[in-house]
């Protein structure tokens, strides 16, 4: 019998399997997604239109545009298409070193910018203090457990700068946590990702279902928290 997902997430080798994964993947925007590289300039545009106003606004509550983090960054397409042309600087985390390590090429010029590339996985990084004003989650907070994603959001949060802002697109599943044997990775629905944010101590800010992807895919939604 097939063991459930929560059984799988849970299992000893859920790390070392999505690790296997990754490294025989191609270092580039097709293999960051799964095949889908035609939709990385509707992704940004969604993930733009979502993040822009906090950073534009005129309320008190504004977010800086100092630092941004990029969180299970693969190659850096987010880094280079979304978070360098609003942050003055970004740094990237990421467990796969090969992807990296074409970081810098891929990202090409801008990457001057990029201060710190940092080869660990999420579930044993800690931000320093007080020192982003976005950390971007996309696509990668379906690796790790529900308990490392808790303790991961609280040590994120504590990585905010004051008006800070934590960022996390992720696909949702219509009901429960669906395991992917292929990745060895999750997908949660919307109220257990509501769950989980709540149990890190975060308040929901923003909620937007990202638009225009094609039919057949998962439903992705994104979630500013605080
Ligand atoms: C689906 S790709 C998404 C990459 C990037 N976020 C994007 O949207 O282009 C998932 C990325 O997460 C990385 N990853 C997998 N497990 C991780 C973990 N536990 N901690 C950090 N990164 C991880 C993979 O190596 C891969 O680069």
């Amino acid at each position: 019998m097939e063991r459930p997902a929560v059984d799988q997430m849970t299992k000893e080798s859920f790390y070392n399997d999505a690790k296997d994964y990754w490294k025989d993947i191609p270092a580039t925007v097709d293999g960051m997604l799964g095949g889908f590289g035609q939709i990385s300039g509707e992704d940004i545009n969604g993930s733009l239109e979502f993040l822009k106003p906090f950073l534009t606004c005129a309320w008190a509550e504004r977010v800086g545009s100092n630092r941004a983090l990029d969180c299970g960054c693969g190659i850096g397409r987010i880094t280079k298409h979304l978070l360098l042309p609003l942050f003055q600087h970004v740094d990237m985390v990421e467990q796969t070193q090969k992807f990296l390590d074409e970081a810098k090429q891929f990202i090409g010029e801008e990457a001057s910018r990029v201060e710190r590339m940092i080869c660990r996985g999420l579930q044993e990084f800690t931000p320093q203090p007080e020192h982003y004003d976005v950390i971007w989650c996309q696509w990668v907070l379906g690796h790790l457990t529900d308990e490392h994603m808790v303790h991961f959001l609280k040590r994120a949060r504590t990585g905010l700068t004051e008006t800070g802002m934590i960022c996390v697109k992720e696909n949702i599943a219509k009901k429960g946590v669906v395991f992917d044997d292929q990745d060895s990775s999750v997908t949660r629905s919307n109220p257990q990702l509501k769950k989980i944010f709540a149990l890190a101590g975060l308040t929901i800010v923003k909620e937007t279902v990202q638009k225009r992807f094609p039919l057949g895919l998962f439903t992705v939604r994104m979630y500013a928290l605080r």
